[in-house]
């Protein structure tokens, strides 16, 4: 019964109503016109000085793509719409095996722009030369195309040396030190980047989002204030902090985390944080006699290793081999799959509420267009009934309007979008 009571009470506390979502996108929707004005606002609304590409755009393409577990770069060939991948090499920030780690506060700039450059002479003949675009997600107020400065790291990356300063200076820096005459063309968001691609694909396409290891949102303002024209926006939406269901274990994460007070929503959201959420909530079950009561060493196996998003996906699809993995009851795995479900259901609810607030923007109101929402990263793709639970908060929340919103995965933005860019940042600035 108190067990039952006990996720009773979380489920509650985790639910977000719909004239919930309703509310914190109208929020949503008042912060993005705040800060597009030049007034105070969570959401930074940085240009990123690239608007829908032409489609016709061609030639080859280094790119180079840091996100928060992962560095890739890939050499494009775009051809008036189609592409292809003419080699590919992957690294990851940090060694599992302990032996480097590109993301912690003892590794400084040059080290991690040298690795990049390591990577890229990887694809790179002796005596080439290229044009580079770099797809770099964190939050940077962008001076022009080319021209980023990072305003503060995410995702728990500390690197010192690159606060305030530009990525594909310090990129290009990097190249020169190694003779690797690529020169960086372009720099956008990861958001940005599954916009463009998603442009390519569909006519309607206007907001791009991340549900990965990170969360962020860019989308297509149809007059920008800095040039009145058309301009993609990288929102930084994992920083919106209005309005949000904040539970104690959500004051728990951001109170132990790098950036205490900043990135509220994407660490109710995103991939990083999903499984330490999770974490708080089984430790507070168990310290309350909720969980495990009769097995005590499951608890200690569980705390054996990081519960991450992964974990949280098998709690929700595999019950049995959690009860295998950890000599648990049944009972008890059915406790971390309903435990992990909110927690998803939640984060799904929330991105939902966002993206309704960016298109009654779009709308001026009122949703009544035809629109696409481009979404790339793991939560979305592997996460179990993500999509589904996005689809449901928009029928609750929007009714019949719910039927012009289309949400489409489009892989690998992150690393195309960067070919795209430099594509027309040669186009409209030949040197
Ligand atoms: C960063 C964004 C990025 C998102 C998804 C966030 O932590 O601030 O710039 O788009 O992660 O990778």
């Amino acid at each position: 019964m108190r067990i039952d009571n006990k996720l009773q009470d979380l489920k509650n506390e985790f639910d977000v109503s719909s004239e919930k979502i309703v509310e914190i996108a109208k929020l949503f929707k008042k912060a993005m016109e705040d800060g597009l004005g030049g007034f105070e606002s969570p959401l930074k609304m940085l240009p990123s000085f690239i608007g829908s590409p032409s489609g016709n755009e061609c030639g080859v393409f280094y790119t180079v793509d840091m996100g928060g577990t992962n560095v890739r770069s890939t050499k494009f060939e775009l051809k008036n719409g189609s592409f292809e991948n003419l080699g590919e090499v992957k690294s990851k920030l940090k060694d599992a095996e302990g032996k480097y780690d590109y993301t912690s506060g003892d590794t400084t700039g040059e080290e991690l722009f040298d690795f990049f450059a390591e990577l890229i002479s990887k694809l790179i003949s002796p005596n080439e030369t290229g044009y580079l675009g770099h797809t770099f997600s964190f939050p940077s107020r962008q001076a022009g195309i080319n021209e980023a400065f990072l305003i503060e790291w995410t995702k728990e990356i500390k690197v010192s040396g690159v606060v305030g300063n530009n990525p594909n200076y310090l990129l290009s820096e990097a190249l020169k030190r190694r003779n690797i005459m690529v020169t960086p063309r372009a720099i956008i968001n990861d958001t940005v980047g599954t916009l463009l691609v998603a442009a390519y694909m569909y006519k309607d396409a206007h907001v791009g989002t991340i549900m990965g290891t990170g969360h962020n949102t860019c989308y297509l303002e149809a007059k920008h204030p800095i040039n009145g024209c058309e301009m993609i926006v990288n929102m930084e939406t994992g920083n919106f902090n209005i309005g949000l269901p904040i539970t104690k274990y959500d004051l728990t994460i951001d109170a132990n985390s790098a950036t205490p007070g900043a990135q509220i929503l994407e660490k109710m959201i995103s991939g990083y944080y999903i499984g330490d959420i999770v974490t708080l909530i089984i430790k507070d079950f168990y310290e309350n006699a909720a969980l495990f009561s009769d097995c005590s060493s499951s608890m200690e196996l569980l705390s054996k290793n990081k519960i991450d998003s992964l974990t949280v996906e098998n709690f929700i699809l595999y019950p049995d081999r959690t009860i295998q993995s950890i000599n648990c009851k049944k009972e008890d795995a059915l406790i971390l799959k309903e435990i992990s479900e909110a927690v998803v259901r939640r984060a799904s609810r929330l991105a939902a509420a966002t993206y309704i607030g960016t298109l009654l923007h779009i709308d001026a109101g009122e949703i009544r267009n035809n629109h696409v929402i481009a979404v790339d990263g793991t939560i979305y793709e592997k996460m179990p009934r993500v999509p589904e639970l996005l689809d449901e908060a928009f029928l609750e929340a929007l009714k019949e309007k719910s039927k012009l919103i289309s949400v489409k995965l489009v892989k690998d933005g992150s690393g195309l979008g960067a070919a795209i860019a430099a594509a027309v940042a040669v186009k409209l600035y030949p040197k």
